[in-house]
């Protein structure tokens, strides 16, 4: 089942892939594109000259889901054109329709689900060798691919995403997630550790280490490893410069990772822990297991282990039964925290949550107008944020030309800002120091540093 193909049956063809979602999805895409690389795909940015078409789909909230459906519209034309192309969906969307996806829109040829990107190889040959359409959701993940796919180059890139652990437990309300992606399991710390040694050998300089709620990775490993070991273990990867993670849930985080972040010196300060509401109410119907108290004692902690430690979260507004209170509760919670950066939704009822059986909605003009305030405060703490950085030095690791270009290069501090200055090709994938000279909403505006406080660009490469 895992072995490639040999050789002399491989040939070009060409795939286009389109990912929606989380990393987590990135990261499945990354996986087929190295699978159907081993069996000669290349990947193009045409969709128009492609021969497989790969569609990574999300479901967590409405809005994701309506763009798949105007994608595969548009695929029409394409299949006219040329009847010989495949149509792939996978992701939480394939999981959650299934057959009903091929029923809906005859373009597509392939259904696989969140567990079957191990099996892509196989189904396509199949589609292709008997012309039949399949969904395939399997139970279980193929077992993990072998060196010869995952070893292929992480792409150009300065980042690799790893994920750790797939699935999660916690069903909180709202959440479609647990559904689509299963129960809990984390992959084998040796094999973790392994890609992130091939994407260091590659080029890559920093690695992402993805999960649901990575602080209960380790659960069902014998012997048991607990996150903060396999972080451990990570940062011996020789080359390695730094490593993040996403996402944790405040109910489990400990004290040992909170020490993590100043005892490992590879690991970034920056923690990204949603908080989802700032109301007790809200958040014991959304199955939360914490209070806002409960959360902000423990930012308080952490601050106090780490103070440079860098903050963001997700909330959201508009939570069945959620009222003026509540929300004045979450924006309360936001002036406290004061976090760095802030992802804020618009709760819509998934399939399969309790949440959507819940009565009390709150109506869209409601929703909308809570989202609008809450954005425009945090856009004031974020902008107040960035301008305190202005005249710190800090260390930058270099991504690559910044899309407005102009001779403009592009990083992110430890804290996961995004610093543009003027740089050379050469530092790409080097740490750089550069001070900090102006702050957007979005991003800061930098000058590269010589440790002696001199211009380091003038100073040569
Ligand atoms: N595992 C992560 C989050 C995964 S989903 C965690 O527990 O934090 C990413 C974000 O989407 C969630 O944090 C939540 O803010 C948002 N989200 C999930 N379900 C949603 C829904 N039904 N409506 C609106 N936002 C939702
Ligand atoms: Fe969804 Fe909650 Fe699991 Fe996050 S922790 S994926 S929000 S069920
Ligand atoms: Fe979306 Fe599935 Fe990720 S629902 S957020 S792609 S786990």
């Amino acid at each position: 089942m895992t072995q490639p193909l040999p050789k002399d049956r491989t040939r070009s063809r060409s795939l286009y892939v389109h990912t929606l979602g989380c990393q987590m999805n990135e990261y499945d895409s990354l996986r087929l594109r190295r699978i159907l690389g081993a069996e000669g795909y290349t990947s193009t940015s045409h969709m128009e000259e492609a021969d497989v078409i790969f569609l990574n789909t999300c479901s967590v909230r409405e809005k994701p889901e309506q763009k798949v459906y105007s994608f595969l519209g548009r695929l029409r034309r394409l299949k006219t054109r040329n009847p010989a192309l495949k149509i792939l969906v996978g992701g939480c969307m394939a999981q959650q329709l299934g057959r009903q996806l091929l029923d809906r829109f005859d373009t597509v040829d392939l259904v696989l689900g969140t567990r079957a990107v191990g099996y892509v190889r196989e189904l396509l040959e199949r589609v292709r060798e008997t012309g039949s359409r399949l969904a395939y959701l399997p139970e279980e993940e193929a077992p993990e691919d072998p060196p010869c796919w995952t070893q292929a180059p992480a792409a150009d890139s300065i980042t690799a995403l790893i994920t750790i652990m797939q699935g999660c437990d916690n069903f909180c309300t709202y959440c479609i997630v647990p559904y689509v992606r299963g129960r809990e399991r984390s992959r084998p710390p040796e094999r973790i550790v392994l890609e992130a040694k091939w994407a260091v050998e590659s080029g890559v300089r920093e690695v992402v280490l993805l999960g649901q709620n990575v602080n209960s990775y380790g659960h069902g490993l014998s012997p048991r490893v607990s996150f903060v070991e396999l972080l451990g273990r990570v940062q011996e990867v020789p080359g390695l410069s730094r490593i993040r993670f996403t996402t944790s849930h405040p109910k489990d985080l400990t004290e040992s990772l909170m020490k993590a972040f100043v005892e490992l010196p590879a690991l970034c300060p920056h923690l990204h822990l949603p908080f989802q509401s700032g109301s007790d109410r809200v958040l014991r119907a959304m199955n939360r297991g914490y209070t806002a108290a409960q959360y902000a004692q423990k930012i308080y902690r952490l601050r106090e282990i780490c103070p440079e430690i860098a903050l963001s979260a997700d909330v959201m507004v508009g939570f069945p039964g959620e009222t003026e209170k509540d929300f004045q509760d979450t924006l309360e919670l936001m002036e406290s925290i004061r976090f760095d950066s802030l992802f804020s939704f618009i709760y819509s009822d998934r399939p399969f949550t309790r949440a959507a059986q819940f009565g009390d909605k709150v109506d869209s003009a409601t929703k909308s107008r809570r989202l609008s305030q809450l954005q425009e405060l945090q856009a004031r703490i974020t902008l107040e944020k960035n301008r305190a950085e202005v005249g710190a030095v800090r260390e930058v690791l270099v991504e690559g030309e910044s899309k407005a270009s102009n001779g403009q290069f592009t990083g992110r501090t430890p804290q996961n800002r995004v610093v543009n200055f003027v740089g050379s090709r050469q530092w790409i994938g080097r740490l750089i120091p550069v001070r900090i000279v102006d702050a957007y909403s979005h991003s800061l505006k930098g000058e590269a540093v010589s440790r002696g406080g001199e211009g380091f660009f003038q100073g040569g490469d």
